[in-house]
């Protein structure tokens, strides 16, 4: 068995692409299995101008048992998964929760399934601080009651978390597993080798806005002002990209040098700052010296007024906590904006 190989699903995606590339930092010898339903291959040559390295990859869709199975033996000798793979698009999942329930809870099921069958026996799951629904106090901690979800998306990382805390619970279980509940990741790697690749009209607020500053849409829609907060509009912990993707090494990390305390833990990953939305235009201008055009409509349905971590567990357990601040976020997604349209 090797002892560095790691199998990333969805790692050509935003998130995972980051991690890879902090992975190989690392020393561990990644392996990405994706399907490309929301990503492109040319992320690799990104990849491979940051890390000089040739990352093997695997397109292959996990939600087809048969697929998974066979991918997974060539693979058997991985140490861990951190399993990114899903579709995340919340408004999409409400017209097609069939899809969504199909694609996220297969996949998943698939995976733990190939773990089991080759001893594979540390698991990273890529959960969401959507499962805290509207809190009633800030900042969340992990203990914060779940809410009901409110999408097929979110109720796709509710159930994933109940389904490994089950399968991590029975006595025989050899699987380590931690889910990490991702706050608002943004920004991108400084190389601007790699980023965020949004298909279509972006639905998150960092895409649209860079997109809008350099002339691809008109108008940033600030959506309500009418929240509860300081400055009206809705509050969110930012946390950039890389930061995500190292805190995805060291939770790896402390599962393979079985430092965990139980076979089922969870960690928050914010920064535990809140921003509101004026604020995160504010930082864009500041950081970039470009300018938004926005106006302040109506509030998005199902959308939260408030949330952000309690990084306390994650600090004193993982010993992690983020480096980088809301104007290097902001300025690393406009820089990569840039260089996706040739400027
Ligand atoms: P992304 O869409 O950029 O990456 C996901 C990758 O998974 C894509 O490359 C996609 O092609 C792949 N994929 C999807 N279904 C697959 C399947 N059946 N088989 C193989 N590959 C498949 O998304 P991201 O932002 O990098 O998110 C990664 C994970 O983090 C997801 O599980 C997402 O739900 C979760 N998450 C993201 C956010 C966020 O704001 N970006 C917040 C919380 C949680
Ligand atoms: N926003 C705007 N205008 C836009 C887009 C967003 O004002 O064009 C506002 C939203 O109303 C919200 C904030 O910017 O107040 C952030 O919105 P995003 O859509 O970027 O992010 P969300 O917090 O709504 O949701 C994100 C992911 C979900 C995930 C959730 C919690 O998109 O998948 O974080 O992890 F479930």
């Amino acid at each position: 068995m090797s002892d560095n190989k790691i199998i990333v699903t969805g790692g050509m995606g935003y998130i995972g692409s980051h991690t890879i590339v902090e992975l190989v930092n690392a020393g561990y010898d990644p392996v990405i299995i994706d399907n490309l339903s929301n990503s492109n291959v040319s992320v690799l040559e990104g990849i491979k101008g940051i890390t000089q390295r040739k990352i093997a990859f695997e397109e292959v869709d996990l939600s087809d048992s048969n697929a998974c199975r066979e991918v997974f033996s060539k693979h058997k000798d991985a140490v861990g998964v951190i399993h990114f793979a899903a579709l995340k698009a919340v408004g999409e999942s409400v017209e097609q929760p069939i899809r969504y329930y199909k694609n996220n809870i297969f996949s998943m099921i698939n995976v733990l399934e190939a773990l089991t069958t080759h001893h594979i026996d540390n698991f990273i799951f890529s959960s969401s601080c959507t499962v805290y629904g509207e809190p009633k106090k800030l900042p969340v901690t992990e203990k914060s009651p779940i809410q009901p979800a409110t999408s097929p998306y979110g109720n796709t990382k509710q159930v994933g978390e109940e389904i490994l805390q089950e399968a991590m619970a029975i006595e025989d279980s050899t699987i380590r597993t931690i889910s990490l509940r991702y706050f608002n990741p943004i920004g991108a790697h400084k190389s601007t080798l790699i980023g965020e690749l949004p298909l279509g009209i972006p639905n998150n607020l960092l895409p649209y806005l860079t997109q809008t500053a350099i002339g691809i849409r008109e108008q940033l829609s600030v959506f309500g002002s009418d929240y509860n907060t300081p400055d009206g509009t809705a509050i969110r912990d930012y946390i950039h990209v890389v930061d995500l993707a190292e805190a995805h090494v060291v939770a790896l990390t402390r599962l393979i040098k079985k430092q965990n305390k139980s076979n089922y833990e969870v960690f928050n990953l914010g920064t535990g700052k809140g921003n509101s939305v004026l604020e995160v235009i504010k930082s864009f201008e500041r950081s970039t010296g470009e300018k938004v055009n926005y106006k302040i409509v109506d509030r998005r349905p199902g959308d939260v007024e408030a949330v952000y971590a309690d990084t306390t567990f994650a600090r004193e357990e993982l010993g992690w906590a983020t480096k980088r601040d809301l104007d290097e976020m902001t300025a690393s997604a406009w820089a990569w904006e840039k260089k996706l349209r040739g400027q």
